[in-house]
């Protein structure tokens, strides 16, 4: 994709106006997305190409984002590595087999792109509707988030079996990260080659990690990935929770863009990173809740303490939360559009 509104931000060229788009805008907190839901199962949404093409395109039709993502979930990655995967209403996602010994890592499999092939599949018939009209994000789990979800057996408040295993077993910790980190750069190289637009790699709970652990555990993955993507004119968002503090690390990784949660001021971590790196964010999703009002001052505060900057996306600092009101998402969306830097 040639010149476009998103793309230009990413690789920090002066735009009209910032680009938005949301994280989870593809999900719960829209009722066109439990007519879907209320009939398939959320995996199996994923595994049909038609169905996953259906719900991607819901926030394009429904709220008129300037970049759609696919529909689709990091945790692919862990199940075609052997990872015993579902996801249970209320529950959350569930590895039913654990990886915790080097027995476990050795019988996961990392010649496995052939099995994510429905995802290319899903990327082929998004770009056929989209017909170039907005670009399409693709995305991974980082090695890190992947990894505590195998290893807890699902999601965590405190990754207490996760840093148990780093600390006491460090070296089959880095085997298991390599291997994730090995099959996330094919699979993504996969929907590169199917047609994405633009990468995205979720690093969602990095902030539990300390600054060290951070540069061991999860950033030297990030970087192996990136360097490994057949990028071209794809750019690259590193996205995780604690880039307050990351931030200057990731940038090492040579992400063309930094996700930012929504602790920072905006502009002071794009200050802080080199000229070339563009910031995305960082509205508090919990904003979204507020009157209207109060929806549009945080808004246009953000957007005054930007204006002049090149390399500026408009997202939250998280996904939407499933309860926030769509009439809400759609007023903030219309703000944005709406403004002229
Ligand atoms: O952003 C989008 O709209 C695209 C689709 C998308 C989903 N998951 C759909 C989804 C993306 C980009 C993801 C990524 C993802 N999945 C992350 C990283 C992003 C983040 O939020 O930090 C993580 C950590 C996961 C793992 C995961 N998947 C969890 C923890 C859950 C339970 C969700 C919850 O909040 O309760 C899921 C399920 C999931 N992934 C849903 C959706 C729409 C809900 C499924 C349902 O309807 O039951």
């Amino acid at each position: 994709m040639k010149s476009n509104l998103f793309i230009d931000a990413a690789f920090s060229k002066s735009t009209e106006r910032p680009p938005v788009w949301m994280m989870r805008q593809a999900g719960r907190f829209m009722p066109e997305y439990w007519e879907i839901k209320n009939k398939y199962s959320f995996l199996e949404m994923c595994k049909t190409p038609e169905i996953a093409a259906d719900v991607t395109m819901l926030p394009v039709d429904l709220l008129g984002i300037d970049a759609a993502i696919l529909f689709s979930d990091i945790l692919v990655t862990g199940e075609a590595m052997g990872g015993d995967l579902s996801f249970t209403q209320g529950v959350g996602p569930r590895f039913a087999n654990p990886v915790r010994t080097m027995q476990d890592v050795d019988n996961l499999d990392v010649d496995v792109v052939d099995k994510l092939q429905y995802v290319a599949d899903a990327v082929k018939v998004v770009q056929q509707r989209l017909q170039g009209s907005i670009p399409l994000i693709g995305f991974a789990g980082a090695p890190f988030t992947v990894m505590s979800y195998l290893v807890e057996g699902g999601s965590s408040k405190d990754f207490k079996t996760t840093k148990l295993f780093m600390h006491n077993q460090p070296e089959v910790a880095h085997k298991l990260l390599s291997k994730i980190a090995k099959v996330t750069a094919g699979y993504l190289n996969l929907q590169i080659k199917a047609g994405v637009n633009a990468i995205q790699i979720f690093d969602s709970w990095a902030m539990a990690l300390s600054w060290n652990d951070y540069a061991e555990f999860s950033h030297r993955y990030i970087k192996e990935i990136i360097a490994n993507l057949d990028r071209k004119d794809i750019p690259v968002i590193s996205f995780c929770k604690g880039s307050s503090v990351f931030a200057p690390m990731m940038a090492e990784a040579n992400p063309d863009v930094v996700s930012v949660d929504w602790n920072a001021d905006l502009l002071n971590i794009k200050n802080a990173l080199p000229s070339n790196i563009a910031v995305q964010g960082n509205l508090d999703p919990h904003i979204l809740y507020a009157d209207k009002k109060v929806i549009k001052e945080q808004i246009l505060r953000l957007f005054e303490r930007m204006r002049g900057q090149n390399g500026f996306i408009f997202n939250l600092g998280h996904g939407i939360m499933p309860d926030i009101p769509f009439d809400n998402v759609k007023y903030a969306i219309d703000v944005i559009k709406e403004f002229r830097y």
